[in-house]
């Protein structure tokens, strides 16, 4: 097994960074001291720990420029990008050191006199996360503050192509006071680290963002030791635009939606169905807009699309573009592309395709990357079997004045989050996750703490009347 990871810059194929691989028996002794500090952690009361999460989030503030730096270097993504996840990851840890005060119990009226019935709930335990390269800040955070804030312990395993935020999100929760034992990270490949967390009897819930056939195999792992799962997997979104929608704004929240972080989130619009009597416009309009945005590194003024995280990335997208091609999907800008294999940078110019059909693997398949496929409806009864037709529920948008239409779409949408007129739904405060193959449980929101909080019922009998 190796015994280092290169971190390597996607924008220029340069290496930043080695950083150490743990070998097993290294994960299994952090293992070992997340469950045992767990007993000390979980006793800490609420406000203790909501205090530490909240001089976390400061620290994290203080170093905010660095750490969106590193997190250009190791993602890609543009630096006002990163600075964005900075803030949003931080917004994670705010909202969780509020709900860390508002873990409540209740009582229950009993059946008999004598008898009292009291709900109270707790941490589960020791949780390991793996988490994307995608946002490798906020994706922790999501995680690891929730955890904390129910005085759960936790591990997290970064994803290989992007450790080196991570760390520095470690580093600063123990440099705030957090214990080092509460919060660890180990780094390695998630073929070997996977099955040590889920094999662990000591780790009681895995929680992971990322594709939908790790997810599956992660699930199927944990069923051996019956582990809480939280699985935030593949998206899949359709973005409708009915025919009386504001054609300005659809245009505008698309492309945030669409290009973001270079079309590399899970939430990312995959499938734009417009109505014919106005594809015509929001075409052109939109093409007009896609054109004027800038490819480049990350680290320079003005970059909108950073590069395709590795090369496999990459290879998917151009694939997906191609077999759209040959199917008859007119291009109306992009499909040029910067690469240097040897290097090990691969850039995709934003690229729009009309005339997309469901024989077409863009129109079946996530894209992850800068590619707007659109096509056409009559009915909204058409535009919802079409965008429901797929095993992914994670997010779907739609833009329309009418509020009729808009009910019925977000009545008749089988997606978790829905945006309406809204191309960037994702909040600390609001629960995110998907139906079907888009995973367990949800993240954010006070629904966010549950998944790391047990339940525990106590029935007291025979008590004075
Ligand atoms: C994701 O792509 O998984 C996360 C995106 C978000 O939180 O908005």
């Amino acid at each position: 097994m190796s015994t280092s990871i290169e971190v390597r810059n996607p924008a220029t194929g340069e290496r930043i960074q080695e950083v150490n691989v743990q070998t097993t028996e290294e994960i299994q002794t952090a293992i070992e001291k997340g469950h045992k500090e767990f007993k000390k952690w979980s006793k800490i009361n609420a406000h203790e720990r909501s205090r530490l999460l909240q001089e976390w989030s400061q620290r994290i503030q203080e170093n905010k420029e660095e750490i969106a730096k590193v997190m250009t270097m190791e993602n890609g993504k543009p630096l006002s990008e990163s600075l964005g996840e900075v803030n949003y990851a931080t917004s994670y840890i705010d909202w969780y050191a509020g709900e860390a005060l508002r873990v409540y119990g209740r009582t229950v009226p009993a059946a008999a006199e004598s008898k009292r019935i009291v709900i109270s709930r707790q941490p589960i335990g020791l949780v390991a996360a793996i988490t994307p390269w995608n946002f490798p800040a906020a994706m922790m955070t999501r995680k690891a503050a929730p955890a904390l804030a129910a005085g759960c312990t936790f591990i997290v395993k970064p994803a290989e192509d992007t450790p080196l935020t991570t760390m520095t999100l470690v580093k600063l929760a123990h440099e705030a006071g957090i214990p080092k034992d509460a919060i660890q990270y180990v780094n390695g490949k998630g073929s070997v680290v996977g099955p040590l967390f889920t094999e662990s009897k000591l780790i009681r819930k895995i929680t992971f963002t990322g594709s939908t056939p790790v997810g599956k195999s992660l699930i199927k792992g944990s069923a051996d030791t019956v582990k809480h799962v939280t699985m935030e997997l593949g998206g899949h979104a359709p973005l409708i635009i009915a025919e009386d929608a504001d054609i300005d704004l659809a245009v505008n929240q698309t492309i945030f939606s669409k290009y973001r972080n270079a079309g590399q989130t899970c939430v990312c619009v995959n499938r734009i169905l417009v109505h014919e009597s106005v594809e015509d416009e929001f075409a052109e309009k939109f093409t007009k807009a896609v054109a004027k945005l800038s490819v480049g590194n990350g680290l320079d003024e003005g970059t909108d699309i950073g590069p395709i995280i590795n090369e496999k990335g990459f290879d998917k997208v151009v694939a997906q573009v191609n077999d759209a091609i040959e199917k008859g999907a007119e291009v109306l800008t992009g499909n040029e592309y910067v690469v240097d294999r040897e290097k090990g940078y691969y850039f995709i110019h934003p690229t729009v395709l009309r005339n997309v059909d469901a024989s077409m693997e863009i129109m079946q398949e996530e894209t992850f990357g800068p590619v707007a496929p659109i096509t056409s409806f009559k009915t909204l009864e058409e535009a919802i079997e079409i965008a429901n037709n797929t095993p992914y529920g994670l997010a779907a948008y739609f833009f329309t004045e009418n509020y009729k239409t808009g009910m019925y779409l977000h009545d008749h949408l089988d997606f978790g989050i829905i945006g309406w007129n809204d191309g960037a739904p994702s909040a600390a405060h609001a629960p995110f996750g998907g139906m079907k193959d888009s995973g367990l449980g949800r993240e954010g929101g006070t629904e966010g703490i549950e998944p790391y909080l047990e339940t525990k019922y106590l029935s007291v009998g025979n008590l004075l009347d």
